[in-house]
């Protein structure tokens, strides 16, 4: 192959850029909402009733608590953290600690054309990074229920299924169940 051309897409030539992730400002809100509001929608679409979906986003990735959630609150919260190739960003990820020494990744989203290319795989690092420089010796991450790519990306990066509980923003009559996962941080 010739030039900078690496691979193809759905037919549509990528470019190779170096992929950056780092710590989201104010300025990437609009982008974070954006994405991880697609990405949500797209990802569980065959998994989660349309109310749940639409609920879940207004009240997590509408751009003003996006906005909000931009910075880190330690340290619960680490702030957001982005991946972006030549200056545009194809996702988010963040997480904090729940403990001394427990950490929660509480979100990754990436933009659906942008899936398969370790993306996601740099974001966790990322986050997985933060947790250990804050004395984190385990981290947990919630996937939903039926969501077998989001518990295959999990697994495949050593993540151990622990339990079941009831999802965040469930309502008991919609009875929607997450699965806990861990892994210990070696
Ligand atoms: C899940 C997600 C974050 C994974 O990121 P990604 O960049 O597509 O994944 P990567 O390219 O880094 O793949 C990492 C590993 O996961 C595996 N994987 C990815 N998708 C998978 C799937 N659907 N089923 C099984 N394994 C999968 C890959 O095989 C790869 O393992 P390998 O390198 O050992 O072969 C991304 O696809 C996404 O945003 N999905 C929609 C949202 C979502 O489901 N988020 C998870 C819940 S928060």
């Amino acid at each position: 192959m010739s030039g900078p051309e690496r691979s193809t897409l759905a037919g549509v030539p990528q470019i190779s850029l170096t992929s950056v992730v780092r710590q989201a400002t104010d300025a990437d809100a609009s982008e974070i909402a954006r994405i991880c509001t697609a990405a949500y929608r797209d990802a569980y679409r065959n998994v989660l009733p349309p109310g749940y979906i639409e609920r879940s986003v207004t009240a997590f990735y509408n751009e003003p608590r996006v906005a909000d959630d931009i910075a880190p609150s330690l340290p619960d919260w680490f702030g957001y953290q982005v991946v972006e190739e030549g200056g545009r960003i194809l996702g988010a990820a963040g997480g904090g600690m729940t403990g001394p020494t427990t950490g929660e990744l509480s979100l990754i989203y990436l933009a659906s054309e942008t899936r398969g290319r370790g993306l996601g795989t740099l974001l966790l690092k990322h986050v997985t990074d933060q947790i250990r420089a804050a004395g984190g010796t385990e981290m947990w991450v919630s996937v939903f229920l039926g969501d077998s790519a989001g518990i295959g990306f999990y697994r495949a990066r050593g993540f151990q299924p622990k339990q079941t509980v009831r999802a965040a923003m469930s309502r008991v009559d919609d009875h929607i169940r997450s699965l806990r996962m861990l892994r210990e941080l070696r």
